[in-house]
């Protein structure tokens, strides 16, 4: 869905790196040039820095502070040297190898500096310095490989950013001896992080349960913080609270994301209602304790009978005499094939954030019964009534295509509207794409790539028929909206949302304004899927992020502007994934006659763009 685009943006887009269109010649000359550079705005520094002399290279061992791998540079360590002046990123990002940055007691002052345009960075340390100020919400998204933070004893202010918590391999976060103040973020990977000290700060508020394995020596001295590990608890919803609005809206938010503590009693359960009330009353009492959190600690295997009345049973009972329940209506399910499940199976489903982004949130849920759900907790969708609502997500419930994802359920009110659709476990072609160098990626192989562009193609052709009076009818085609199943067949997902979405959102959410005839003269048409299209062929082809996805075209590469230069200059087979290129050089014409395709798909003016039907046709010709 849209959320999920926007919305990976903050959680999977984390892993661009900064790639510079320039092939990879003369790198230590230019390694040098750019450390020369980033020193040019460092001050006070004493003489260490002196062997940094142009012309000379830094590798192996040479410069102070530069660590080498060879003769590549892997780190810059410039501790304990007196330094204040600017730390100038941008030179930086010319260093593709570079992992960690360390500028440990120092005496550089004001705001954090753009080391998030470092998108492959491992390891920061920033302790002890003057650093201030607030740091964006969203300034570690796109910092998906940090293992290590460590911004203790500065003087940050402001909220603990949730991108900072979202980073799926954070180990190490040290952040005590700051201002920072406000609630604690929930913490997506709690597995993982085995180093954390946030003690000397002004944070206040619950802390969240994927906290539950620290104890007090690592959150100390926060005024304004309560919770189990602390001294001080943390007062209790009161009634009066838990009948307004907003606290309805905030138990929905609990209801959807956590209940792991009825799962045990179910298990065991006996199918009578008096039973299924025990528990619901039990979650209940929890409810008014907790705050909402992801619940990662849950016991990872739940087995029921397989008859499970479940849904049904809760269902009846819970519309009554859940008083917190009372205004919400149930789930309806629009893909009947499928299993079915209520709106309190969910509630009790265990739940981890997945996304978060314009649109909504997208949160994976397991229920008891072993089912795993997506469910997306959409933002700016008020266009369209319940009825219409209603109609249009039925509509794509029926979907029936190979590479189209289609809703299982939907939930909808005024001030909460849910979609459910199954769990993909494999993730994201974009995340397949430019995730980790991992074994995923390396699979990622020429005719994997090949199937993935025709399966999109397909699915996209099946919704332009589907949907063929749509002003666009998917809207929001790129690799974060592609799922990918284990054999690589991929299936799009969030599609349709045009007629939803708030009018001073959409440009916003969705992916076909960012095509150039939008960006002209605010027209978006079914040619601006073929757009969208065309930039998700170039990116499988070339492996690497377009610029397009992010905002302000800040980091990545504008692909679309290279593949036509490339192929004006007649350079095509330089545009071709290295990776794909040199296993399968049997392949290079499929590719290159595979990137023209592309290119003819982001042509800037529409009526010169092919239309989806020839594309398709091209593409099923590349065997
Ligand atoms: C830290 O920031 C606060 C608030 O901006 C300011 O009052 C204080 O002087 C700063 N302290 C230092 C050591 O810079
Ligand atoms: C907190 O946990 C650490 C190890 O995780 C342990 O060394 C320390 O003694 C504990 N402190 C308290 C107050 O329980
Ligand atoms: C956290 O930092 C504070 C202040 O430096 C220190 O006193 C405390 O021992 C640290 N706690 C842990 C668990 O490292």
């Amino acid at each position: 869905m849209a959320a999920a685009a926007a919305v990976v943006d903050s959680f999977l887009l984390v892993l661009v790196t900064f790639l510079s269109l320039s092939p990879a010649l003369c790198s230590s000359r230019s390694d040098a040039d750019s450390l020369l550079q980033f020193k040019k705005l460092l001050k006070n520094g004493d003489s260490k820095l002196n062997n940094w002399i142009p012309g000379s290279s830094p590798c192996p061992k040479k410069w102070f502070g530069v660590m080498c791998n060879g003769e590549t540079i892997t780190g810059l360590h410039l501790t304990n040297l007196g330094l204040t002046g600017s730390v100038h990123v941008k030179p930086l990002t010319k260093l593709r190898s570079l992992r960690t940055i360390s500028l440990v007691n120092n005496r550089f002052t004001g705001p954090i500096p753009e080391f998030n345009k470092l998108g492959a960075l491992k390891a920061i340390y920033l302790s002890n310095n003057q650093f201030s100020g607030e740091i964006p919400d969203d300034y570690f998204s796109s910092m998906g490989s940090l293992k290590k933070v460590w911004l203790n004893d500065n003087n940050f202010t402001g909220k603990i950013p949730s991108s900072l918590m979202q980073l799926p391999r954070l180990m190490e976060l040290h952040l005590e001896g700051n201002q920072f103040s406000g609630k604690i973020p929930e913490l997506t990977y709690p597995d993982k992080l085995n180093s954390l000290n946030l003690t000397d700060n002004k944070l206040e508020g619950n802390i969240p349960e994927s906290f539950s394995k620290f104890n007090a020596s690592t959150l100390d001295r926060n005024v304004g913080l309560c919770g189990r590990q602390l001294r001080s608890h943390c007062p209790t919803l009161d009634k009066s609270a838990s009948s307004s609005a907003a606290s309805i809206i905030l138990i929905t938010v609990t209801l959807v994301v956590v209940m792991f503590f009825v799962i045990v009693g179910i298990a065991s359960m006996a199918q009578s209602e008096d039973d299924n009330m025990r528990n619901l009353n039990c979650s209940r009492e929890h409810l008014r304790h907790i705050e909402v959190v992801p619940d990662l600690t849950r016991p990872k295997s739940i087995k029921t009978s397989p008859k499970s009345s479940l849904s049904s049973t809760i269902k009846q009972g819970s519309s009554q005499r859940m008083n917190n329940m009372n205004r919400m209506e149930d789930l309806t399910m629009v893909n009947g094939e499928k299993v079915a499940f209520g709106l309190e199976d969910l509630m009790k489903a265990s739940a981890e954030m997945l996304e978060n982004g314009v649109l909504g949130s997208a949160y994976k849920a397991e229920m008891e019964n072993g089912l795993v759900v997506v469910v997306k907790r959409m933002r700016e969708m008020n266009k369209l009534e319940k009825d219409g609502f209603g109609v249009e997500i039925k509509r794509f419930g029926e979907f029936k295509h190979p590479n189209v994802l289609a809703p299982l359920a939907f939930h909808f009110r005024r001030e909460e509207k849910l979609i459910v659709s199954e769990y993909m476990p494999c993730g994201s072609l974009f995340y397949a794409l430019h995730g980790d160098s991992g074994l995923f990626h390396a699979r990622l192989n020429w005719q994997n790539r090949l199937k993935v562009i025709k399966g999109i193609s397909e699915g996209l052709g099946y919704i332009h028929t589907q949907l063929a009076t749509y002003v666009v009818p998917h809207g929001n085609l790129k690799s974060s909206n592609v799922l990918l199943t284990e054999s690589y067949d991929p299936l799009l997902n969030d599609y349709g949302f045009h007629p939803f979405v708030n009018s001073d959102s959409v440009a916003q959410g969705l992916f076909a304004y960012k095509s150039p005839e939008c960006l002209q003269n605010q027209h978006v048409s079914p040619k601006s899927d073929v757009y969208c299209l065309g930039v998700v062929i170039l990116e499988i082809m070339t492996g690497k992020c377009p610029s397009q996805y992010l905002d302000n075209n800040n980091g990545g590469i504008d692909i679309v502007q290279w593949a036509q230069t490339s192929i004006l200059e007649n350079h095509v087979e330089e545009l071709i994934d290295p990776e794909i290129l040199s296993s399968s050089p049997a392949s290079t014409d499929q590719m290159v006659r595979m990137i023209q395709i592309g290119v003819a798909c982001t042509e800037s003016n529409p009526d010169q763009r092919l239309n989806l039907n020839d594309v398709i046709n091209k593409i099923r010709e590349v065997n």
